[in-house]
């Protein structure tokens, strides 16, 4: 048990299947049982499926396409309601549980147990351990080990979990982050385009010269035409790649509870947050109501508040080191969210173009997050501003619409 414990809390979420299998195997062979499966079910309403499996060598393998739904359903409710199912011979099967006996008969097991597997007060799944050939009793105690094993099994599954949901929400907000800055490079390409356009118009203005004069220069105005031909095909690419890079780009609006949002973001930065040795502080107001928004967009402006608060400190080598984000109902209709750090405040050279692209004092920094914050806050009807704390550091606030409810214009701007 102890070695089991100490694998189960030290194995890294993308190894917890193998880990598990491995430890079917090895539990099975102790206890001279000959057949195991751990089954999971990600939320109530769905299927409870076989996940990892474990024969020994020269039994009866699982039955092909093998479905607890279907094969054993009422037992696997019975399991799934946190039940165990234990039988020492199949005589004992309980005479309720038909569909078990049934399967019995068809595929075998002399003695069987079946385990819900707990994790976090709820049953995720469950384990089923057999004994062919010969009957085997069940001592409590046994029980009780099997049980707890199941448990660990459980609590690495469910880590395992949360960190694959943590990995999908990076990715999304990568993605979302690198969409963003190039709706901002829009701008920049917009020179790519002008530049053949130049081109295009001086070709045919010449070419029209020509005609004009009377007297075409065929070659002349030939060579001119292809090259208004090239230069338009050049734009044209242009214009395809810039669609192509915002093809996936579909804005989901909906109304949203915004301190759940902000526990989002802060779960996926207290790494950083520990990194750094910083506290990361969350207040929501009870009066702050659902807000209108795009998911993924708002996590990313709080995100982008998040970090440069964390630089901000980082930078100044603060003696306190607290970032508090707020949320709290500003003008009748709108929700205010605000990061305030406890940085040495904005660089007077900066101050007057924060929202500027590619403007950043820091060395690696890209110059986008502000700006980028902004379109998206101003994209949701809200404005962002920063204001320097009375006592030390910088709070940047920004505004958005409360969901179902007439508001007073825009909101207000510092
Ligand atoms: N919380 C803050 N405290 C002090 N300065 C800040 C803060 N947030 C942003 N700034 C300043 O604004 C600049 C631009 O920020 P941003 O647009 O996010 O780009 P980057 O973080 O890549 O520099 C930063 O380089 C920094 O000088
Ligand atoms: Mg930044």
């Amino acid at each position: 048990m102890g070695e089991l414990s100490a694998a189960m809390a030290r194995v890294p979420a993308d190894e917890v299947d193998r880990e598990i299998e491995l430890w079917l195997g090895k539990i099975c062979r102790a206890l001279n049982l000959d057949r195991s499966a751990v089954y999971e079910r990600d939320s109530p309403d769905d299927r409870v499926r076989a996940t990892h499996t474990w024969v020994r060598p020269n039994f009866p393998p699982f039955p092909r396409d093998y479905d607890p739904e279907k094969l054993i359903q009422q037992s696997t409710n019975l399991v799934m309601s946190g039940k165990m199912l234990v039988f020492a011979r199949p005589s004992e099967i309980p005479a309720e549980n038909q569909d078990t006996r049934r399967f019995v008969e068809k595929y075998g097991p002399k003695a069987s147990a079946a385990i819900p597997m707990w994790a976090g007060g709820r049953v995720i799944g469950a384990a089923t351990f057999g004994k062919f050939r010969t009957t085997r009793a069940w001592p409590q105690e046994l029980l009780d080990n099997l049980a707890l094993s199941v448990r660990l099994f459980g609590s690495a599954i469910e880590r395992k979990q949360s960190e694959m949901a943590i990995r999908a929400v990076r990715t999304e907000l990568r993605v979302a982050s690198r969409r963003n800055v190039m709706s901002e490079l829009v701008a920049s390409l917009s020179h790519e385009i002008n530049q053949p356009l130049g081109a295009i118009l001086s070709n045919l203005g010449g070419v029209a010269r020509l005609l004009s004069q009377g007297n075409p220069q065929p070659a002349m105005a030939l060579e001119a035409v292809n090259s208004a031909i090239d230069d338009t095909k050049r734009t044209a690419e242009i214009v395809r790649r810039i669609r192509s890079m915002f093809k996936h780009h579909v804005e989901h609006k909906t109304a949203l509870g915004i301190g759940t949002l902000i526990d989002e973001v802060v779960k996926l930065t207290t790494g950083e947050a520990a990194l750094r040795k910083i506290a990361l502080q969350v207040e929501v107001s009870p009066a702050a109501q659902r807000v209108i928004g795009d998911s993924i967009q708002l996590q990313q402006c709080v995100l982008n508040l998040v970090m440069n608060a964390f630089d901000a400190i980082a930078e100044a080598n603060s003696a306190r080191r607290a970032v508090i984000v707020k949320v709290a109902p500003e003008k009748t209709g709108w929700v205010g969210v605000s990061v305030s750090d406890s940085g040495a405040g904005i660089a007077p050279a900066v101050a007057s173009r924060l929202f500027e692209p590619f403007v950043t004092t820091k060395k690696d920094g890209m110059g986008l997050g502000l700006l980028v914050t902004r379109s998206i806050v101003e994209g949701h009807g809200g404005r962002l501003w920063a204001t320097p704390n009375p006592d030390q550091g910088t709070t940047f606030t920004f505004t958005l619409p409360v969901a179902d409810r007439k508001r007073v214009g825009a909101s207000r701007r510092a």
